[in-house]
């Protein structure tokens, strides 16, 4: 049985792909045994309550000596004891310790083509405005490995989409979560718990 701890800062509709997939049994032998969030009033931690999972917010608010927030966010971590991190719309960068404790066992949804539209203030909303602005014509989304870098880590899964005439940030961003990030987030967490995909 592959343990996931999932941490997300918002709606969480990345977080309710998995719970769906898991209970339709489209990702096999999985389960989240935590759901992390350094938002409380994410409503991802809402829909984690609804599917009976044990949901934990760490927040800036709690804690606003940084040193404490990541010493607190990786307690949280611990304690579930997870064989996988799954960063789904989490929007803090995690401390190196974490990622060196974790390291190849931490995966993140990224709503673009990496190495397109990355990096640092490149989340969200942003990304597809960028896209938009850039014109290109395909974008997509990407999952991979979390290294110490920002959105720099090993590409394990893309999916592309493509950009409709009149497209507003709002709608790409739309069918970007709906044709791609629902999909191949889903899908790297059945590969890893068949043993498809290895952890780094
Ligand atoms: C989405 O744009 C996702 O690509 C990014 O965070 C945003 C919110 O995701 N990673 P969610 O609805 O909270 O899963």
């Amino acid at each position: 049985m592959l343990k996931i701890a999932v941490c997300v800062s918002g709606g969480g509709t990345n977080l309710q792909a998995i719970i769906d997939r898991i209970a339709d049994g489209s990702i096999e032998n999985t389960r989240i045994v935590r759901v992390i969030s350094n938002k409380d009033k994410a409503y991802a931690l809402e829909r984690a309550k609804a599917a009976g999972i044990d949901a934990v917010a760490v927040t800036r608010t709690a804690y606003p000596e940084k040193a404490d927030f990541n010493a607190a966010l990786l307690k949280a971590i611990d304690e579930a004891e997870p064989d996988l991190v799954v960063l789904a719309g989490f929007l803090v960068v995690l401390d190196p310790e974490i990622i060196r404790k974790y390291k190849g066992r931490i995966i993140n949804i990224h709503p673009s083509l990496i190495p397109s539209f990355c990096g640092a203030g490149m989340y969200g909303l942003k990304v597809h405005e960028a896209a938009l602005a850039r014109g290109v014509k395909v974008t997509g989304a990407t999952v991979h490995f979390v290294d110490e870098g920002t959105d720099t880590g090993p590409i394990i899964m893309q999916k592309a989409v493509n950009v409709e005439d009149g497209d507003t940030a709002e709608i790409l961003q739309k069918r970007v979560m709906e044709q791609a990030e629902w999909k191949i987030l889903p899908a790297v967490i059945d590969g890893i718990a068949k043993g498809k995909i290895t952890l780094g």
